[in-house]
């Protein structure tokens, strides 16, 4: 399995292809260890990586993951194929903005693009189960979030705004509160309020 991840790190920093920190990934693992989480809505596979590591945690863990990129999609495929938790991962190729998907789960978790936050957020809420976690990557966005003062170009200065609004939106959100953690790239973890 070791060799599995590595393989996949390899490809994709070679391949350009945004995958969790290993830093937040180990928070992550020690989340979903600590609150028994047992089903993961992912949005956003890339390559299976994260899904992968997780699945890994525990037999019992069921995940759902999207991915709109083919190319992609087909690769965390084989990856799945090639992991010991086939049976624990099911990949969907779609645009999780356009898709349907059946069923509550324990997390769902958000890593997909970042200028359509509030909108998977308020899509997919109704998945989670009531006690369930709402975790969204990259709050931090290699730190261009907290660092206005850094050199953009317009698209990237667009894509902080949005980020700064989904803040925004956690944080003064009515039904749910959020933590959140300046680990990997910076990840909210969002819980219903009671
Ligand atoms: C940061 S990567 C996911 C990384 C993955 N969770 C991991 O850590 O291994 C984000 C992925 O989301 C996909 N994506 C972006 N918007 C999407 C959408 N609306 N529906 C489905 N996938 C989307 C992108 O194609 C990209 O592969």
């Amino acid at each position: 399995m070791n060799d599995l991840i590595q393989e996949m790190e390899i490809y994709a920093a070679e391949n350009d292809i945004p995958i969790m920190q290993k830093e937040g990934i180990e928070f992550f693992k020690q989340l979903i260890q600590k609150y028994k989480i047992k089903s993961i809505l992912e949005i956003g596979t890339a390559i299976g990586y994260s899904a992968i590591q997780l699945a890994s945690l525990d037999s019992e863990i069921q995940i759902v993951s999207i991915e709109r990129d083919e190319e992609r999609y087909q690769r965390a495929v084989e990856n799945v194929a090639k992991s010991q938790c086939g049976d624990q991962i099911k990949l969907v190729l779609a645009d999780a903005l356009e898709c349907e998907i059946e069923g509550q789960f324990d997390c769902i978790f958000i890593d997909a693009a970042k200028a359509q936050y509030i909108r998977f957020f308020e899509k997919y809420k109704k998945n989670l189960n009531n006690d369930g976690l709402i975790v969204s990557d990259n709050l931090s966005f290699h730190g261009y979030v907290e660092h206005p003062e850094l050199q953009m170009s317009r698209n990237l200065r667009q894509l902080v705004g949005k980020i700064k609004k989904y803040i925004d939106f956690l944080e003064n959100n009515d039904e749910f509160e959020t933590e959140f953690v300046k680990l990997g790239d910076g990840i909210a973890i969002s819980r219903k309020k009671h």
